[in-house]
């Protein structure tokens, strides 16, 4: 059976970016893959956080995955720092990532613009990232649009320790959903759907009311035309709406131009916006039920202990590769 691996960060709740983009084709693949879905505390850090806010959205996070559909019985799901064995290979790679490559990431430009302290780790994430999918032997790594370019460094570094110094790492393939890969924000929607992003009008958590997802999705940016047709370009919003209603019900995007055609765009936001809150309800329901017991550490307990037996064995691998250590 191939290996899968996917992290995301606990760095608030997520957006139905998240889950179109990512959480959805997870829960797709589970079945036929040997699965690891990490809560990625450590990558969060490169940004300054609040302590214990960090804390709820690890478990928040957790209980997300769950109830959205990921079984923790045939899946690993754990927390990136319960594993020490990320940041240790994590260095390794960074030993032999180049500084130029890391400075070309654009997520790493888009964060950075304009701030004056930048951390280090910041900029040094990717390897990180690297080092998180190398240590499980992934062959496939399931993300949105905007991680790509993290899996084509991933596979560079993966093919330069190979060759330096002996062929233990996998080289993963990435694969970006069809439909979904790049949820815009509903304000500004020539800008990727983000859970940071200021404006709470312009992305829709997973955890909102159904009239808070009603009234964002009635406000979101669309055009003059009145006309509800695919065209990325020149209708951005109404394109990324149809997107969304698309990733939530399945219907094709040609399949909903046909149903919407010669209605306005009230209706159309109606329908978008009953997608979303009928995809999102038996996730909410499901997710206020585990987060007030105590499933969730055992489950997380299991996931560690799984995710250490196999990153164990990899790093024991690299090390000696790299001649660290003592035979
Ligand atoms: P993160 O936490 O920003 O996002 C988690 C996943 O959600 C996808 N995503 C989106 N998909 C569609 N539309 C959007 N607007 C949208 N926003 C986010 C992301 O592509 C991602 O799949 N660096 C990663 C976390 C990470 C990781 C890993 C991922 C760390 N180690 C190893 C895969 C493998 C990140 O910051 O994702």
């Amino acid at each position: 059976m191939k290996t899968i691996f996917s992290g995301i960060q606990p760095s608030g709740t997520l957006t139905i970016g998240n889950y179109l983009g990512a959480i959805q084709q997870f829960v797709e693949l589970q079945n036929n893959y040997n699965c690891y879905f990490c809560i990625v505390d450590e990558h969060a850090i490169t940004v300054p956080q609040d302590r214990l806010e960090l804390r709820k959205n690890i478990k928040s996070l957790a209980a997300l995955y769950i109830a959205s559909g990921i079984d923790p019985d045939s899946s690993t799901l754990f927390i990136q720092s319960e594993v020490p064995e990320h940041t240790q290979l994590g260095w390794m790679l960074q030993s032999i990532s180049y500084v130029g490559e890391l400075e070309r990431m654009t997520q790493y430009k888009d964060k950075s613009q304009g701030q004056e302290a930048i951390s280090s780790a910041l900029l040094t994430y990717p390897s990180l990232m690297a080092a998180d999918i190398l240590l499980y032997n992934t062959d496939v790594v399931p993300v949105g649009d905007d991680q790509k370019q993290h899996l084509e460094l991933t596979r560079n570094l993966a093919q330069r320790f190979n060759n330096r110094f002996n062929n233990i790492f996998t080289v993963p393939e990435v694969r970006i959903p069809k439909v979904g890969a790049r949820i815009m924000s509903l304000q500004e929607p020539s800008k990727k759907m983000s859970k940071s992003d200021t404006n709470q009008k312009g992305f829709i958590s997973m955890l909102d009311e159904p009239k808070r997802i009603e009234k964002k999705i009635k406000s979101a940016v669309t055009d003059s035309e009145g006309i509800v047709k695919f065209d990325k370009k020149n209708k951005p919003g109404v394109s990324n709406l149809l997107t969304i209603y698309s990733s939530c019900t399945g219907e094709s995007i040609a399949d909903l131009e046909k149903k919407y055609e010669g209605k306005g765009y009230g209706d159309f936001k109606q329908g978008v916006a009953n997608a979303v809150i009928d995809t999102l309800r038996p996730i909410q329901e499901k997710y206020e039920q585990l987060i007030q017991s105590d499933e969730l550490d055992a489950i997380l307990d299991q996931g560690r202990d799984k995710a250490s037996l196999s990153a164990g064995k990899t790093i024991k691998k690299a090390k000696k590769a790299m001649g660290l250590g003592r035979k």
